[in-house]
């Protein structure tokens, strides 16, 4: 047994039982706050699938550290493992019963990235990673696609919840890759965003404003299917979730160029 597997195996279900919650309840009453804007909602389900999440990594793991996105983490300097949580991705989707959203859990060893999950519940679909050990649906191994040219690619991408206010609102670099790719989607999920990149599903997806939780398993996912992830400029901050670029790695640089033009 690798040193991942049992830290896999209970992030695994840890994902499955709160998916499993996010079935339950979806397109049933819900309720539902705003937090840092009118447009950021979070409802009784987020936080319930936190709970669970945080409850079973204590109850295994007691001296690792957590980063959730709804404020229940706690913090553990000097601790080898950090989980980086988000708990419901795709709250909106959720919100409206858009059957869109899943359960994003990335494991960050000696602060980097090493163990990526990503739930869908609805598809029933569980995609995973561990680094240098390659990306899985459901056991069976994803790979990114192979296209090469940017105006046959696919791509996905997301806006911020600033967005009422801010003027950097990604509307620039949306019309500009609307011209450049064969078409855009903008389907309110980052980690699903991601984990379809890895699958060959979209061939890149970008997005500005993230957290840590939006990308921390998607990116090692899409890494291990053979893409590649990065920020704007093509360096490594993008764990950070402040610029995101992710792609089959044959589209990257093309991407790149499209936000360096339209910046
Ligand atoms: C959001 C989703 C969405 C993205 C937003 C994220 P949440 O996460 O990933 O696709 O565009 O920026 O914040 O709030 O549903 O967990
Ligand atoms: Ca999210
Ligand atoms: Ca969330």
């Amino acid at each position: 047994m690798t040193e991942a597997a049992p830290i896999l195996e209970l992030a695994r279900r840890l994902a499955r039982e709160a998916g499993a919650i996010q079935k339950q309840r979806y397109a049933t009453e819900l309720e539902i706050e705003t937090k840092s804007a009118a447009v950021d909602l979070v409802t009784d389900v987020d936080r319930a699938c936190e709970a669970l999440i945080v409850d079973g990594i204590t109850a295994a793991r007691p001296g690792d550290a957590i980063l959730a996105e709804e404020g229940s983490g706690i913090d553990q300097p000097g601790a080898l493992l950090r989980w980086i949580i988000d708990p419901l991705d795709g709250t909106t989707n959720y919100a409206h019963a858009y059957p869109r959203f899943c359960v994003s859990i990335g494991i960050f060893r000696n602060a980097e990235p090493w163990i990526g999950v990503v739930y869908d519940p609805l598809l029933d679909e569980l995609y995973e990673a561990v680094r240098g050990e390659g990306a899985l649906c459901n056991g069976e191994p994803l790979r990114v696609s192979p296209e090469r040219d940017l105006s046959r690619g696919l791509l996905a991408t997301g806006f911020a919840y600033d967005r009422r206010k801010s003027e950097q609102d990604n509307i620039t670099q949306f019309a500009a890759f609307l011209k450049a790719a064969r078409a855009l989607r903008r389907d309110g999920s980052a980690a699903l965003d991601l984990c379809y990149v890895a699958a060959g599903r979209l061939d890149g997806y970008w997005e500005f404003k993230l957290q840590p939780w939006d990308v921390a398993a998607g990116c090692l996912i899409v890494e291990e299917a053979g893409g590649r992830t990065s920020d704007a400029e093509g360096g490594a901050s993008h764990w950070s979730g402040r610029a995101v670029v992710a792609s089959n790695g044959a589209l990257h640089e093309a991407m790149l160029d499209v936000l360096r033009r339209n910046a």
